[in-house]
């Protein structure tokens, strides 16, 4: 696990850099992509280098980490309407080359089947960028979550709903109380993974992924288990990392080649 601290102008690009050069070398690539705000300065990165023709979408493919379960396929929260707006209609993404789970399907267990299969069948992802709940979730694998979890079905904690009723006018009400999410299994399925985290709100959940045991009370300790995972903190967000002269340290030690 490499852990980046630095500005969030500076991981953003860092991550955006990398996306860039994964798809210089696949331009095939499958992403996977992350709502939330955490990821926003990478999707605006990425649009610029795309405007500036320094990266094209058009043959690769993004899978979305979770959506919500019973939100109007126009309700600008539904997280499919969320990625379209931040991300996939800024830059060229062909039609369809974009897919979340249907949180409004009939059949919710065979829906997050489905895409499990569509994940696989599109030969995996190969890079996944993360954000992470101040409960140490990733997706929206909750505090208690399987170590093994595959896409199904969860319930959203309080803590969740409350940090989210933000997007939905303070109305912790409004918040959907369930969703569909990829699996902590499903995440660690992909090649590589990028988690990027700001804010002293994040620092007890980005200590507990660095430093602390793996345990299904702090989901995104898994990713301990994970052989190449980049961690791209800001200061705050690293408030509690004992090591974090040491990351720093490193950091600037890096050759540029290396890349993350
Ligand atoms: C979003 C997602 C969540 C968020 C997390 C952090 O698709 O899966 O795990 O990444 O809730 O949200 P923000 O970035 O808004 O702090």
């Amino acid at each position: 696990m490499e852990v980046v601290i630095a500005a969030p102008e500076e991981l953003a690009a860092l991550a955006a850099g990398t996306i860039e050069s994964l798809l210089a070398r696949n331009p095939e690539a499958v992403l996977g992509i992350a709502t939330g705000s955490s990821p926003l300065g990478i999707y605006d990165d990425l649009t610029r280098r795309h405007s500036e023709g320094h990266v094209s979408f058009a043959r690769a493919r993004a899978f979305t980490l979770d959506e919500y379960v019973g939100l109007a396929s126009n309700h600008p929260e539904r997280y499919r309407n969320v990625i379209e707006k931040e991300f996939a209609s800024r830059v060229d993404f062909a039609p369809d080359a974009v897919q979340g789970p249907d949180g409004l399907a009939e059949d919710l267990g065979a829906e997050c089947a489905r895409y499990e299969a569509a994940i696989v069948e599109a030969g995996g992802v190969d890079l996944q960028i993360l954000g992470i709940g101040s409960d140490g979730h990733v997706g929206f694998n909750e505090p208690g979550s399987s170590l093994a979890s595959r896409t199904r079905i969860k319930t959203l904690t309080e803590q969740t709903r409350l940090d989210n009723a933000r997007f939905f006018g303070s109305h912790v009400d409004q918040v959907p109380r369930h969703c569909l999410t990829q699996g902590l299994a499903t995440i660690m399925s992909a090649r590589h993974v990028v988690l990027i985290a700001a804010g002293r709100a994040k620092a007890e959940a980005i200590h507990h992924l660095v430093e602390g045991p793996v345990s299904a009370m702090w989901p995104a300790t898994i990713l301990q288990h994970h052989p190449h995972v980049s961690v791209l903190v800001d200061p705050a967000a690293a408030g509690r990392l004992q090591l974090a002269d040491y990351f720093r340290t490193t950091h600037a030690a890096k050759p540029e080649w290396q890349g993350l």
